[in-house]
């Protein structure tokens, strides 16, 4: 396989809660390839969202400190380059969508200005040409008539039509690649599915490596190409999402996979993961699922867990003690 084009290594996020430091992300490893889709996966509250705030660096510091471990892209490492530098590549090589687009947009200025102002900043387009490259953007993102849209303000469009103009935003500047944090959840589940196409079209066509987060194990069989399921801070499985769906390892991805919001069709086979995620200054000693999982056994009471190799690729991992020599 090429070069990864983001390899992020041991990242922990610690987070200050009074006199106590927690870590919201813990020892996240991965690689980010262009063209390919790497979700990341669990319930909420899990620390995915921070995960991505800590490698766009964009976290509120306080509570958060700084992450720790390496995020390196192009041969820097984001974690220890001037804010200056890391003002470029914020949105231009590395671009970022929100579940909710009106965070994102500013409601006081028209799509057109916002637009606009992108191409100026990242691009250095002014007047005719600034507005050229906004409705290029938008008719990219499928938006119908964009010379009249330009003129709306956010509120004027609906909730699709919002996440496409923050996905023509974000891919304004071709960035190398592109995070989604639950770029769909907000949505009913037509305009989910349209707006999950049209980012897997720009994906292909532009070839970009894509980040994915959600809370939906349908959504990552049919967009991802490696998973990562996190859980309390930890990455508790990744592999292939063949490795994931044909052999998947950890009671936790089971109870995901039971539980997928995308399967509520076929009524009465739901089973929900019993209990909730425990909160940061509550995780379990041991194994951080031992509260919930069915399989739960003495061993899992104390001490870490190691990763454990589950396939013959060598790169599906499980931190549970189930797997253990099963390789
Ligand atoms: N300012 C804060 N103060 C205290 N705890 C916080 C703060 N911000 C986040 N957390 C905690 O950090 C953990 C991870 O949060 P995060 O937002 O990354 O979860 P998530 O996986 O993105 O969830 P969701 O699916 O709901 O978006 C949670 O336990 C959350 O309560
Ligand atoms: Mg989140």
């Amino acid at each position: 396989m090429k070069k990864p084009i983001l390899t992020v290594k041991n990242l922990t996020t610690p987070l200050q809660i009074g006199d106590e430091v927690y870590s919201v992300v813990e020892d996240l490893s991965f690689d980010l390839h262009l063209g390919k889709t790497l979700a990341i996966v669990g319930e909420s509250g899990c620390g995915k969202t921070m995960a991505a705030l800590s490698i766009m660096r964009i976290l509120s510091e306080p509570p958060c400190l700084a992450p720790q471990g390496e995020v390196v892209y192009k041969g820097q490492n984001l974690l220890t380059l001037s804010e200056k530098k890391m003002r470029a590549i914020r949105g231009g090589r590395i671009a970022m969508i929100f579940q909710d687009p009106t965070t994102a947009l500013n409601p006081v200025y028209t799509i057109g200005a916002q637009l606009m102002e992108m191409a100026e900043l990242h691009l250095g387009l002014y007047g005719e040409e600034a507005k050229e490259r906004a409705v290029k953007a938008l008719k990219e993102v499928n938006i119908l008539s964009p010379e009249e849209r330009l003129y709306d303000y956010p509120y004027q469009l609906s909730g699709g039509m919002r996440q496409r103009v923050m996905i023509a935003m974000a891919l304004m500047c071709e960035p190398d690649i592109l995070i989604a944090d639950e770029p769909t959840t907000a949505l009913d589940v037509t305009i989910q599915a349209q707006v999950l196409e049209l980012i897997r079209e720009l994906q292909s066509k532009k070839g970009m490596a894509l980040l994915l987060i959600t809370h939906d194990m349908g959504i990552v069989a049919e967009m991802a190409d490696e998973v990562i399921v996190m859980y309390t801070s930890q990455a508790m499985e990744r592999g292939s999402v063949h490795e994931i769906f044909d052999a998947m390892a950890h009671p936790y991805t089971m109870g995901l996979f039971a539980s997928r919001p995308s399967s509520r069709r076929e009524r009465g086979k739901l089973t929900p993961i019993k209990g909730t995620v425990p909160p940061l200054n509550q995780y379990p000693q041991g194994c951080r699922f031992n509260t919930r999982c069915p399989y739960v056994m003495e061993l899992c009471m104390e001490g870490e867990v190691p990763d454990s190799v589950v396939g013959e690729s060598q790169k599906h991992l499980a931190k549970c003690w189930l797997c253990e020599g099963v390789e």
